[in-house]
């Protein structure tokens, strides 16, 4: 079946992922995964490289069952001590390459094996990239307990938090998503809504933006490096 123009760019950028970085991969190398729609096609490209590289490391249930039904082998973080490459995908991107992420509700597996990785490779189709972050509405996961108490001090910082109804990560916490909120100083915002008790994460990957952007255009990829 045909795919749709923007599925079609969001699968060149994943196959430009793969192509940058099958030359670096060797019997060691672990290859953090992200999730959502652009990954997938990453996935289904690098099952072609299966037997180039060591493992994969998975940020949410969803992309792990995916790679072992292509017989990838995916291993716990715990288990692993570098990653070479971080693969995934953005809600947004700004021309910094700080990312909102988290649409998929994968928001903290996401940052985590993106903190670990030494590169993090962004692919997107060019919808996502923006002037300003936030016409997206920003992920903010919380312990379920403290979803109101958050909510209150989202609304004190400019924002009309959300609640993801019938959303629970694979976590066990839930999401708000900040609406009709601009960040035009994503460092500081990803700060103080990281110190908000309650909150596990939020989606602006700010402090830890991608190294690289690969973009699919309906010219080709572009490479944005940060
Ligand atoms: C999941 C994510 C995804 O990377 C983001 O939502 C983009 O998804 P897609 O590739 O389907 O557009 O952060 O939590």
């Amino acid at each position: 079946m045909a795919l749709s123009a923007q599925d079609q760019l969001k699968s060149d950028a994943a196959a430009a992922a793969v192509s940058l970085i099958q030359a670096q991969l060797d019997h060691d190398s672990v290859v953090g995964v992200g999730t959502g729609s652009t990954v997938n096609f990453f996935i289904d490209a690098l099952a072609d490289k299966k037997g180039h590289f060591r493992a994969a490391v998975s940020s949410s249930e969803a992309s792990t069952e995916r790679m072992r039904a292509h017989g990838i082998t995916v291993l716990d973080l715990n288990d692993v001590n570098e990653i070479d490459y971080y693969i995934d995908g953005a809600d947004e991107s700004n021309e910094h390459l700080q990312l909102i992420k988290g649409g998929g509700a994968a928001l903290t597996r996401e940052k985590i094996v993106a903190a670990v990785a030494r590169e993090f490779i962004c692919i997107a189709d060019d919808s996502k990239l923006v002037k300003v972050l936030g016409d997206f509405p920003l992920p903010v996961e919380v312990i379920p307990m403290a979803r109101s108490y958050v909510a209150r001090k989202l609304v004190a910082l400019g924002g009309v938090p959300v609640y993801r109804e019938g959303v629970v990560t694979d976590n066990g916490n839930h999401i708000l998503d900040m609406q009709n909120f601009k960040i035009p100083n994503p460092i500081e915002t990803e700060r103080s809504i990281n110190n908000i008790t309650g909150v596990v994460t939020s989606g602006l990957f700010a402090m830890r933006p991608a190294n690289v952007l690969l973009l699919g255009t309906k010219n080709g990829v572009k490479t944005q490096r940060a």
